[in-house]
């Protein structure tokens, strides 16, 4: 069995500080056991779960989203292939919606997105006045994910 991780090389071989392993750890997103010391120790495994919540972080999803997720692993055990594949199907259809909103953003920007500029020629015909703030803040015209919603 692999010797367990200190902080330092944790935070070194995953590029989170220390302080964010403390964090994350405060909120339940990974574990550590304690030394006679009260030192924190971390099983290897614990640097995919840092990878999976870096990578998740990027494509907007929130601690609670990330929470939910991980909490679909077994707790005191290495996750196996099959534990990371329940995870991902799980999440399927979120990273599919952040994909096309993506993609959207990508192919849409040469065009009006509704933000309240009115900087471009197409915002007369796309949102002349700028009626498109009473649908809410930000790039309405953009999907979903890539503005805030106001009953965040
Ligand atoms: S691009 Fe901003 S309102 Fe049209």
């Amino acid at each position: 069995m692999d010797a367990p991780l200190t902080v330092s090389q944790v935070a070194e071989r995953s590029g989170f500080a220390p302080s964010a392993l403390r964090y994350y750890e405060a909120q339940d997103l990974l574990e550590a056991e304690r030394t006679d010391g009260g030192q924190r120790r971390y099983r290897r495994d614990v640097l995919r779960r840092l990878a999976f919540i870096a990578a998740a972080k990027h494509v907007g999803l929130t601690l609670d989203e990330i929470r939910a997720a991980l909490d679909l692993l077994p707790d005191g055990r290495t996750p196996t292939k099959r534990d990371w594949q329940r995870i991902s199907r799980s999440w399927r259809d979120r990273l599919d919606a952040e994909i096309a909103a993506l993609e959207d953003l990508r192919d849409g920007l040469d065009g009006c997105i509704g933000c309240g500029c009115l900087s471009l020629s197409s915002c007369a015909i796309s949102n002349p006045d700028d009626q498109s703030a009473r649908r809410g803040p930000g790039a309405v015209f953009l999907p979903a994910p890539l503005h805030p919603d106001p009953a965040a």
